[in-house]
């Protein structure tokens, strides 16, 4: 069985959950970057609107065949109520059936409010939300 375990992380918080599960499950880590990395202002200001919004954001490019793994895993910290916006461009990496176990970290809040607008996005894409899990990273 063939895991990717993608995941974009801007504070770290997601990175370390990300590799703390996948060397459980001994998944393929795959970290999605922002071509320009964001100041905090600009990440609170642009970005949540970005996320609230559902656009995408400018990624490096990622070499993987998303095609070749039986199983993938994201991801992404919450943004304003929404996941940040390497999530929609992640969903765009992702072939159509593909499957997808999504995971949102978040501070004090949750993706409730968000939930129905990502679950219809990725459907949108032809992607397939099979769990989704909110994770809070805040002590
Ligand atoms: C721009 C921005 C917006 C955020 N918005 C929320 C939010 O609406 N609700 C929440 O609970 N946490 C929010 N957070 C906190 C992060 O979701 C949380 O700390 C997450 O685990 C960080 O992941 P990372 O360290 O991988 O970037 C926000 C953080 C940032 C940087």
């Amino acid at each position: 069985m063939k895991t990717a375990f993608v995941f974009y992380s801007y504070t770290g918080k997601t990175r370390a959950l990300a590799e703390k599960r996948a060397g459980k499950e001994q998944a393929e880590l795959i970290e999605i970057k922002e071509k320009k990395r964001r100041s905090t202002v600009a990440a609170y200001v642009l970005g949540s609107l970005a996320a609230r919004r559902q656009k995408r954001a400018e990624i490096e490019p990622v070499a993987a065949d998303f095609a070749d793994y039986d199983k993938i895993v994201v991801a992404v910290p919450l943004w304003a109520g929404f996941p940040a916006p390497a999530f929609n461009s992640i969903l765009e990496l992702l072939p159509r059936g593909a499957k997808v176990e999504l995971i949102i970290t978040s501070g004090s809040g949750n993706s409730t409010g968000s939930r129905e607008k990502t679950m219809a996005l990725a459907a949108s894409k032809g992607v397939q939300i099979v769990s989704y899990e909110d994770v809070k990273t805040a002590e």
